[in-house]
């Protein structure tokens, strides 16, 4: 049961996985598990990010769970609205299928996809104003951290939003720091590490608004059912950000689990 102020989250980002038939397996996995051994959305919110492509059939997936699983959008486009631009998928038409929720900043997308200030903060006012909730990724460099910059880098990325977030709005924001040498690498910051590092973004968020305590600081990178519980232990970490180990129904549940429970 939780005993903080913020309701934890535990979004599963599948990036460009799995294919249609493992899908509907981890979907009918996960709905079993939730089914036979419920974890209350109260005690933790849910969520999977699968492609663009299966984000409709997956939310009717879920829609027969025992509990709200929301489905999160991996990327939206830089331009809104309706039109002639081949390939994007703007917050109008994700808000138009009944998704709520989108990742942005991811590093995958700074990093392979250029994705800079500028795009990025095209991206969350459009999808602010589309009255989508931003899952912000930020999250430093190894390099950046041994260089004694990580928090440098971290609250810059934080601050580079607040030009676009107007007051209100920072209510639909969930900020996820992942450093980036943590990432898939099976390397997990110690929750030392994490803890001081949220502690942190805390600080900075209540320094940019009056709802800085409320907003949940997920943790991700290489977050697996063997570390969850002592990450999900630090007072400001409420939630994860999933990769890999989300390709798994009863790693996901179990992180889950970790979350709800710890809280
Ligand atoms: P990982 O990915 O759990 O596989 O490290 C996390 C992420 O990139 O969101």
């Amino acid at each position: 049961m939780s005993g903080s102020a913020v309701t934890p989250w535990v979004v599963g980002n599948w990036k460009m996985n799995p294919m249609q038939a493992e899908a509907k397996e981890l979907v009918s996995g996960l709905k079993e598990l939730l089914k036979n051994n419920p974890i209350k959305e109260e005690d933790c919110y849910l969520g999977v990010a699968p492609t663009m492509l299966a984000l409709s059939a997956i939310q009717a997936d879920f829609s027969s769970a025992t509990r709200v699983i929301y489905t999160v959008a991996q990327n939206v486009s830089i331009i809104e609205g309706t039109g002639a631009y081949t390939g994007e998928v703007s917050a109008q038409l994700l808000q138009d299928q009944q998704i709520k929720f989108v990742l942005i900043g991811h590093s995958e997308r700074r990093e392979i996809f250029s994705e800079n200030t500028p795009i990025l903060n095209q991206k969350v006012k459009h999808a602010l104003a589309a009255d989508l909730t931003v899952i912000y990724c930020v999250g430093e460099s190894l390099q950046q951290r041994e260089n004694g910059q990580a928090e440098q880098v971290v609250l810059q990325q934080i601050c580079d939003i607040a030009s676009v977030v107007q007051a209100e709005q920072w209510q639909k924001i969930v900020i996820a720091y992942e450093p980036i040498w943590a990432i898939g690498t099976g390397k997990t910051a110690s929750p030392e590490d994490a803890q001081a590092m949220h502690a942190k973004i805390r600080e900075g968020l209540t320094q940019i608004t009056p709802f800085g305590a409320q907003i949940a600081i997920l943790y991700g990178g290489s977050v697996k059912p063997e570390n969850a519980v002592e990450l999900a232990a630090c007072p400001d970490i409420n939630g994860a950000l999933v990769g890999g180990a989300s390709l798994n129904a009863e790693s996901f549940y179990k992180i889950a689990q970790a979350f709800a429970h710890t809280k």
